[in-house]
């Protein structure tokens, strides 16, 4: 068993945007013990990029530095009585794998993010979420190795600073950590969310009381698959910008412009736009510049026709933001991280 350090390799089928740049030196990480041994032996180089799922990222250009990317796989109950599990699982699992098997024992709490693409260890990261449920709802704590001592921590949800896809490790932490495992409570009685309008949509006529996480799941399938594309066949990395978030009184002028405009309340007096409606409305939908093209049926996704390089989707980014701000005054900031 030993570390094996791959050189100049292409990182094509690391990102879900389908983009071919190389990586200096690439990592996969099979046990903690083994990531600790390259951490110890200073063969890590200065400029390091945890590679997850690939499916937030988009690569502008060759990486100058080691990728490092989870291979650790394992699910397993660590906890459990009449109410609940505890169920960890390793961060180089599938997360849309790990819900899958989390509805097959029938617990609930996660069938609200089904199909979500990616792996586990990114979903702390971004705080990912979907149809009215974000993660943190349900984790409880991880495990991290320090990048630069080899030491493991444990990170409880209230030291994780979760927000609207955010959390420590984009921030105060950020590059610090490999997360080896998350753990999440699941209810062995569940009760379903169903206040997303496009679930609420799908269930409309229904008696609540006798849906369960399996049908919420198949809903969340049916509706994702039927407005975002499959990386598989399109380039993509799932929304392209946040929903930004504004004030109740910069929102009350844009209201009154544009009537039918979609909008969450949050606390504090702030409101959540939707992006995707944003671009829509400004033309782009279904528009491409050369290879990088905005997805006909969301707005919010900007796709790879076949050939394009990560300047080409960022040039089509780019534009889509200065439309969107000199038409309604409004800022979009990238979800995707871009490097
Ligand atoms: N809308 C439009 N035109 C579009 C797209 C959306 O008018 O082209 C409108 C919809 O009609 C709706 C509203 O915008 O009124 C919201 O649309 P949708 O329910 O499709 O969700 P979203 O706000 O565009 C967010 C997340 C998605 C998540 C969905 C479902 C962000 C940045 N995106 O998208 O997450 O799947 O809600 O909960 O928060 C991701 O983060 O990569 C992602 C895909």
């Amino acid at each position: 068993d030993f570390m094996q350090i791959q050189k100049n390799i292409s990182l094509k089928t690391f990102n879900t945007f389908g983009i071919d740049v190389r990586a200096k030196s690439f990592v996969a990480v099979k046990t903690a013990r083994l990531l600790r041994e390259v951490i110890q032996s200073k063969t890590l180089e200065n400029n390091l990029f945890i590679l997850g799922g690939g499916s937030n990222v988009l690569f502008t250009k060759d990486f100058d530095g080691m990728i490092i990317h989870s291979e650790l796989k394992g699910i397993r109950v660590i906890e459990e009585n009449d109410e609940h599990v505890i169920v960890q699982a390793e961060s180089g699992e599938k997360w849309a794998e790990f819900v899958d098997y989390t509805i097959e024992h029938h617990w609930g709490g996660l069938e609200n993010l089904s199909l979500i693409p990616g792996s586990v260890g990114a979903a702390p990261v971004q705080n990912i979420g979907a149809y009215g449920t974000e993660q943190e709802k349900t984790f409880v704590s991880l495990e991290a190795m320090n990048l630069s001592t080899g030491k493991i921590h444990t990170f409880t949800h209230n030291i994780c600073n979760f927000a609207y896809r955010n959390s420590i490790f984009k921030t105060l932490e950020k590059g610090k950590w490999f997360i080896l495992n998350v753990n999440y409570r699941l209810q062995k009685n569940p009760k379903v969310s169903l206040k997303y309008k496009a679930l609420k949509e799908y269930f409309r006529g229904k008696d609540t009381s006798f849906i369960t996480i399996k049908a919420v799941s198949k809903a969340v399938k049916e509706i994702r698959r039927s407005k975002l594309p499959d990386p598989k066949v399109l380039g993509n990395g799932g929304s392209f910008f946040k929903n930004p978030v504004i004030e109740k009184e910069t929102f009350m002028p844009l209201q009154k412009r544009f009537p039918e405009i979609p909008f969450y309340e949050l606390a504090d007096d702030k409101i959540k736009l939707a992006a995707g409606w944003l671009i829509e409305q400004a033309g782009w939908k279904g528009k491409n510049i050369g290879q990088a093209a905005v997805h006909n049926k969301q707005a919010l996704v900007l796709v790879n026709l076949g050939n394009a390089s990560g300047t080409d989707i960022m040039n089509l980014a780019s534009t889509i933001q200065a439309d969107v701000l000199s038409r309604f005054n409004i800022h979009l900031e990238s979800e995707v991280l871009i490097l």
